[in-house]
């Protein structure tokens, strides 16, 4: 619709009550222009071995890192739900540490044990992986430090082993989330290579170099190894143009979907994206905007579930077609109990 000074003249108060429309919950509801469901959200899920206890995750009440078999049981529910995939993250042990990442790539890792017995026993629950060799990587980043620097091509090649034993043990959808250039396309040839030319790639397209992943380092064991940032690799906060110039090279190298992370401080970034290319665009809420709403709720300063439902609409608005957030279970338990 165009706005001018013709139409509002034309058409304004006091003939036009904008809180009309707005009067009633009946008429709200038939307005709405966005409708959120279940099936737009995937739940991120961290895990680990039998015999590690579970401290916690100090800046993420109500998120536990889950065994095996409590993951299962986890995503028999978000299925039940309507939550259509759920993306595993592990907590590697120190031990498993390497600067050559060598965990990464071994079918028997925490990851990929995980995702044999979710295929097995939820079968009709997508299963995400990230890709990136930051859980693995005795230097806590995504790809090989030498020298002081991030290899980019020779990371490629171990994300593209990853990528295969992670698809071989089941994996749906690939999700490299570590900002290589080039890497969807390597990982792409390697899967046809191998022959899963149906296995999706959700590329993280557009990944800032982000204080909010905070507690996702603590939750996956990473942030204290991790020296220095992730600027030479991860984006600008400043810059949007840059984003749909990933997003392009993204979906040239054949990315299926692609993702904005972090989310509400991206909004504009998300709506750009989709305007641009009308793709299926993902936001991932991540762990500090999760931090954030928990813990003003814990203190009273918001209504943390209202702050929850509002904080996940918003990105139906912006555009996404799909939200990666770790409220995925409490909202989709929230709206159930709004259409019974
Ligand atoms: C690792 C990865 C990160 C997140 C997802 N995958 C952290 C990082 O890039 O440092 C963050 C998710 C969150 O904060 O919830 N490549």
């Amino acid at each position: 619709m165009e706005y001018n000074r013709f139409t509002a003249g034309r058409s304004g108060y006091p003939r036009v009550r904008m809180r009309r429309n707005r009067s009633d919950e009946w008429v709200r509801r038939m307005v709405s222009e966005v409708r959120m469901g279940p099936a737009d959200f995937i739940w991120p899920v961290f895990l680990r071995e039998d015999d590690q206890s579970d401290s916690g995750i100090a800046a993420m009440p109500g998120v536990k890192r889950l065994t095996i078999s409590e993951m299962v049981d986890a995503a028999g529910r978000a299925s039940e739900l309507g939550v259509p995939a759920i993306a595993v993250f592990p907590y590697v042990e120190a031990e498993k540490k390497t600067s050559d990442c060598e965990e990464a790539v071994s079918p028997d890792n925490l990851v990929c044990r995980a995702v044999r017995r979710l295929k097995a026993e939820v079968p009709d629950i997508g299963i995400v992986c990230d890709v990136a060799l930051d859980p693995y990587n005795a230097d806590g980043h995504d790809g090989l430090l030498r020298d002081g620097r991030i290899l980019n091509d020779e990371s490629v090649e171990m994300l593209c082993r990853q990528a295969i034993v992670q698809t071989e043990a089941g994996c749906d959808i690939i999700a490299p989330s570590d900002m290589m250039d080039g890497r969807i396309g390597a990982i792409r040839s390697a899967l046809d290579a191998a022959g899963f030319k149906d296995t999706k790639i959700c590329a993280y397209a557009a990944k800032y170099a982000s204080a909010f992943y905070g507690p996702f380092r603590d939750a996956v064991g990473s942030g204290s190894f991790l020296g220095g940032d992730k600027k030479t690799y991860q984006m600008d906060p400043a810059n949007s143009d840059e984003a749909l110039r990933e997003v392009a090279l993204d979906l040239a190298e054949g990315a299926d979907m692609v993702m904005v992370k972090p989310g509400m401080p991206y909004l504009d970034v998300i709506y750009r994206v989709k305007d641009t290319f009308g793709v299926p665009t993902i936001a991932y809420q991540v762990s500090g905007e999760y931090a954030m709403i928990k813990g003003a709720a814990a203190n009273g300063w918001l209504d943390g579930e209202k702050a929850m439902m509002e904080s996940l609409l918003v990105f139906k608005r912006a555009g996404c077609d799909a939200i990666l957030s770790y409220f995925a279970i409490e909202a989709a338990e929230r709206l159930k109990q709004d259409w019974s």
